[in-house]
């Protein structure tokens, strides 16, 4: 088992289709993440005003900007950056050139990143290699939340995927209806970020959602982070 260098970070998915009740959930559960990510939805609902209007909500949480993009990787890449986002997903299925202007565009700042969002790809590992040497870094393995809704569940194979991509280096964050009883799942994996929507915006106490979320998180990866990265987070 290795041993981690932090918990893995909690994000809270904002899948809304207006900005007013994004915002104000933003401000109910903010000081429980880590980050704030504006959804999918809520970028084509409010475009980049949902990201800059949830950065000025949140000036010291990363905000991912979860626009899909499927090309003009670049040009979407700058447009979420300039709003204020930290992070920014590109789909899997986009060409290698949108992913290669995304990169170079979260390159060229600091402390920018773009992931690969992999909704919906069949075979992730046959690409793996080739986003790697593009300089992608992160990912978000993402059971989509259609597939899920017509009960797709997870299952070992996606441990197993995961897994691959971790060892060839990449931070993989993990999505997809995931419940506060589906953290152990993966509990045997270094996750970097686990996303949770539903099951914290729409829980009768979002609050409370995010905080057992935290204290289930710590509870099962806390113990793997070394003795060493402890010290170094005290000093
Ligand atoms: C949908 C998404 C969602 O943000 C993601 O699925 C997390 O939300 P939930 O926990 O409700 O599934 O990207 O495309
Ligand atoms: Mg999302």
């Amino acid at each position: 088992m290795h041993s981690l260098k932090q918990p893995p970070l909690l994000q809270l998915a904002l899948d809304y289709i207006e900005l007013p009740p994004a915002l104000a959930m933003t401000q109910l559960v903010k000081d429980e993440v880590e980050v704030i990510e504006i959804g999918t939805p809520l970028t084509k609902a409010s475009g980049m005003l949902s990201v800059s209007t949830v950065r000025e909500l949140c000036p010291d949480k990363l905000v991912l900007a979860d626009v899909k993009s499927p090309d003009c990787g670049g040009l979407e890449a700058k447009m979420c950056f300039d709003s204020g986002a930290d992070w920014m997903t590109v789909l899997g299925a986009a060409p290698l050139d949108t992913v290669k202007l995304a990169v170079e565009e979260a390159q060229g700042r600091p402390d920018k990143e773009m992931f690969i969002e992999l909704t919906g790809i069949k075979d992730i590992l046959a690409s793996a290699t080739a986003w790697r040497d593009l300089g992608v870094e992160r990912m978000v393995y993402h059971r989509g939340w259609d597939e899920g809704n017509a009960s797709r569940s997870w299952d070992d194979r996606d441990l197993e995927v995961i897994g691959k991509l971790i060892d060839m280096g990449f931070q993989v964050s993990v999505a997809g209806g995931i419940e506060l009883e589906k953290l152990s799942f993966f509990q045997d994996l270094d996750i970097s970020v686990f996303i949770i929507g539903r099951s914290i915006y729409a829980a009768s106490d979002p609050i409370d959602a995010a905080r057992q979320f935290r204290a289930k998180i710590n509870e099962l990866w806390g113990s793997r982070v070394s003795a060493e990265h402890q010290l170094d987070a005290v000093a």
